[in-house]
């Protein structure tokens, strides 16, 4: 079965027509039915897709990875070129999130209303567990942790009686491509660990044929690198695609160590699986 995936937004941009930002969209095509994953922090998500020849009213629904504003931000703008679509996300990625480094104090979540998004979209769809979005394409819902080494993030924050305290993210989740060949698996973040995803997805719809999307193993995560990469070595995934918040480091070793099945990810590219 092809599936197909166009990034419409990330931090690095491919040939000069193509725009870069701190971000993640990507399409995804199965059997001609289109779904958009996260929009992307501003409306460069719609320039790249216009220049990439996408068209977004074809889309049949918007999921979202997590709550923060590189991921949502540009929603509103996505469901004005694109037409009212179901959204779907988790209920926690509404709660207001900040980035706090000692005096630092930084809004990174949604950055408009919840009736905002119900007042633009065919529906706002809230669950904090699975969810089938068209035919064998699954929003995981909570990802449970199993690993040890893919904790919170202290700097990344929600408010608690008063208290920044680590966000949990259990509104974190992928989204999951059911094919003969194998799941395919798109990340955004990945803040609930990309080993804790991948393990989730193998228990629930077995083989994993590809990995698409942030991994966030840079940015105060380092201590996560060393094991994922023994994991993904391991785990051998046919095609790995990761960008975002990876990281330049892991990128760079993702390139040394995975050879042909990796791609690092950028603007303007897409890939028939
Ligand atoms: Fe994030
Ligand atoms: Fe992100």
């Amino acid at each position: 079965m092809e599936v197909k995936v166009a990034i419409l937004d990330d931090n690095i941009a491919g040939p000069p027509i193509f725009k870069a930002e701190h971000g993640l969209s990507v399409l995804v095509e199965v059997d001609g039915r289109s779904f958009l994953w996260d929009c992307g922090q501003t409306s460069i998500t719609i320039e790249n897709a216009r220049a990439m020849g996408i068209d977004l009213r074809a889309i049949e629904g918007i999921g979202i990875s997590h709550g923060h504003y590189d991921h949502v931000g540009a929603l509103l703008a996505v469901l004005m070129a694109a037409g009212p679509k179901r959204v779907f996300m988790h209920p926690e990625a509404l709660a207001p999130k900040y980035f706090k480094a000692g005096p630092i104090k930084r809004f990174i979540g949604i950055p408009f209303s919840r009736e905002a998004i119900m007042g633009s979209s065919l529906g706002l769809e809230l669950s904090s567990g699975p969810v089938e979005v068209m035919p064998g394409v699954h929003l995981t819902g909570e990802i449970p942790r199993v690993t040890d080494f893919e904790g919170p993030e202290p700097n990344l924050t929600v408010r608690m009686d008063g208290e920044f305290v680590p966000d949990p993210f259990t509104d974190d989740q992928a989204l999951v491509v059911e094919t003969p060949e194998g799941a395919v698996v798109l990340t955004g973040c990945a803040h609930s660990g990309v080993v804790n995803i991948l393990e989730y997805v193998l228990d629930r719809f077995g083989p994993i044929r590809a990995v698409v999307g942030g991994t966030h193993l840079g940015l105060g995560n380092e201590t996560r690198l060393e094991p994922t990469l023994d994991f993904l070595e391991e785990l051998a995934p046919p095609k790995m695609i990761f960008n975002h918040c990876t990281g330049t480091l892991a990128i760079a070793r993702m390139i040394e160590r995975f050879k042909d099945t990796f791609i690092p990810g950028q603007t303007g590219l897409s890939v028939t699986l």
